[in-house]
């Protein structure tokens, strides 16, 4: 979603700032901007659109300004237009503010400033935060930024500049990250670590409710109170070409073809002799042996992660398992007790209804696991616990291999919880976690070979709906294969559970009509076969997905994409990759920008 970026130092900062906000690009936008500090104050510039949009048209800016700050939005409050697009001002021009989050009070506050003279040139929430500073401003403008912020409810990253003080940022959030860098030519703040590593692979992680003041030789911090205080500082060790594409057309395909290095990483250090191996858990096993039940809580694709933990965890390890979106966990009242293990899982550690959702857990006394691939995220840093995915930074908005990470984590955890309640032995555990490592090999297998995938997605290109069916594991892979087609191709999809389409779904069945079947074999291939069936019998055009060695499905499918045999616990890792790779070739084939989808953004800070 919105991005933020600032720069002070001895560059000229328009190319800096347009730079790292290309590196935000990969969030999703509507519209972009700069605000350039120079000898007659503020040059404000917006645009909607893409930041090359935005690059263009401040072509014909000077390059005198070396401080600025700058801005991808994502609309919640206000359509994506110029006048609401970020840097917004206060009345007079010489305060511009950038801002990620939500001011829930900004209309009562947008009603008191108006009664004080103020004049709104914009529909945004964000507009009441420029004119509140503007109010408080005496000369110093972390003051009067402080004393804003003491009026906000809600959510909010900031990064804020004023014509009188030349060469200064200040930065402060609450609920929405900062990030701050030193290098050798200034000084920078961003949203995202991707926009300031360029200057240092020690970045400063800002606490909520502090502040960073931002000048070409140094940040300095501060509380809420004043006191100068020392940020926690991350090094970054994973790999700044990350954002390059390498040689791939995507970063969709690029992170497909990461993931069996993704599983491997994930793996690696977890079988210390003999042994599985999650340190990171935060549990002693007294703890983990009380756990009598647990909450899987997430949005989007980690949510579909979590279906498949739940089917893991009620198996190996016989704990009543309930998976939830984070959106609706929230506002229920769900059952928790301090023996509940609640595990919140997200990609980005920042997704708003996930932190909301750990937030309410933590108050009923749960033990709070975060699955996450982010370092230092807020997920990271809320939860008593966190277990990493190796995905590193994934950019494209549809999530691929932060996925497999997570199931791969969520297995572990799995056979964790499953030796700690004595229902699996140590030497079962090795020969899974052998099985599971194997897998690697599996989707590497996959990947070698997409010829089948791609003649099945040309036969589905032109639809205008699509079935996903499944029983079991099958039908928690469907929900991810028909999320991503629909994400990325914007060609409907729905995802069912086999034995359910006789209940309605079926009736919209009609010749030609896409019903791609995950009929690996497990205990139920018999059954889906007959699903098949009753599908095909309507005229379905039927994709099988199938264990390689099958020639009985040849029967039943038009199309069959064969994946190595597994355990049907890891036929999630394995089935989920053609169902990646399908959906992005008919995105693909359909012109569609896959990793930019319309409309999505791939970090949801917002409720
Ligand atoms: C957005 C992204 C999805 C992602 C979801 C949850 O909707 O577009 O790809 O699955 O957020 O994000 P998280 O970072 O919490 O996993």
């Amino acid at each position: 979603m919105c991005g933020i970026v600032g720069y002070t130092g001895e560059k000229p900062a328009k190319d800096l700032l347009i730079q790292n906000l290309k590196s935000l690009e990969y969030r999703g936008y509507d519209s972009a901007g700069i605000a350039l500090q120079d000898a007659d104050g503020l040059t404000v510039l917006r645009r909607v659109g893409k930041v090359d949009g935005l690059a263009a048209a401040a072509e014909h800016l000077e390059d005198a300004s070396t401080c600025g700050i700058g801005h991808t939005r994502w609309a919640t409050h206000g359509a994506p237009s110029e006048r609401n697009a970020h840097p917004i001002c206060d009345c007079s021009g010489k305060i511009a503010v950038v801002h990620n989050g939500i001011i829930e009070n900004y209309q009562e506050l947008r009603q008191e400033l108006q009664a004080n003279g103020h004049t709104f040139k914009t529909d945004t929430d964000t507009e009441v935060i420029a004119h509140l500073i503007e109010e408080a401003y005496e000369g110093n403008l972390y003051e009067a930024v402080r004393q804003a912020c003491l009026r906000l409810v809600g959510s909010y990253g900031l990064a804020v500049v004023c014509a009188q003080e030349p060469g200064r940022i200040v930065a402060t959030r609450k609920g929405s990250p900062i990030v701050l860098a030193h290098g050798e030519d200034g000084s920078y703040v961003a949203s995202d670590i991707i926009a300031v590593i360029k200057a240092s692979r020690d970045v400063a992680i800002l606490d909520d409710e502090n502040y960073a003041i931002l000048e070409p030789s140094g940040i300095t911090y501060k509380d809420a109170n004043g006191k100068d205080v020392t940020p926690h500082i991350m090094h970054v060790d994973w790999d700044v070409d990350v954002a390059e594409k390498g040689g791939y057309p995507d970063f969709m395909l690029k992170e497909i073809h990461e993931q069996p290095r993704v599983i491997r990483d994930t793996l690696a250090g977890r079988m210390v002799n003999g042994h599985l191996s999650i340190e990171e858990l935060g549990m002693t096993l007294d703890e983990l042996q009380t756990i009598d039940r647990v909450y899987i809580i997430a949005c989007g694709t980690s949510y579909h992660a979590g279906l498949i933990a739940r089917e893991l965890i009620e198996s190996w390890a016989r704990i009543p398992t309930v998976a939830e979106a984070a959106s609706e966990f929230r506002y229920r009242n769900p059952v928790i007790t301090p023996s509940t293990l609640v595990v919140a899982i997200s990609q980005s550690g920042e997704t708003a209804d996930t932190l909301a959702a750990i937030r309410l857990a933590r108050i009923k006394g749960a033990k709070v696991l975060g699955i996450t691939n982010v370092v230092g995220s807020p997920v990271a840093r809320e939860s008593d616990g966190v277990i990493y995915t190796k995905a590193n930074k994934e950019i494209a908005v549809a999530s691929t291999k932060s996925f497999l990470g997570q199931i791969v984590s969520l297995t572990l955890l799995a056979m964790e919880l499953a030796q700690s309640k004595g229902k699996l032995t140590t030497a079962q555990i090795r020969v899974l976690f052998h099985e599971l490592a194997d897998t690697a090999n599996q989707v590497e297998k996959i990947l070698s070979d997409t010829t089948a995938i791609d003649e099945a997605a040309q036969a589905t290109k032109d639809a205008h709906d699509a079935f996903f069916i499944g029983r079991g594991m099958g039908a928690q892979v469907c929900r991810e294969g028909a999320l991503k087609l629909k994400e990325i191709s914007y060609l409907h999809a729905e995802a069912y559970p086999a034995g359910e389409m006789k209940h309605g779904p079926i009736a919209l069945i009609h010749e030609g009509f896409p019903v791609i079947a995950v009929a690996t074999k497990s205990p139920t291939y018999d059954k889906m076969l007959s699903n098949i069936e009753e599908s095909r019998a309507r005229g379905a055009m039927v994709i099988a997905i199938a264990t390689e060695g099958d020639e009985e499905i040849k029967k039943y499918a038009d199309h069959v994409i064969y994946i190595p045999r597994v355990r049907d616990a890891f036929m999630p890792i394995t089935a989920t990759v053609p169902m990646q790779l399908f959906a992005r070739s008919i995105a693909i084939a359909r012109h569609c920008d896959v990793d930019k989808p319309r409309n999505l953004a791939k970090s949801v800070t917002v409720e």
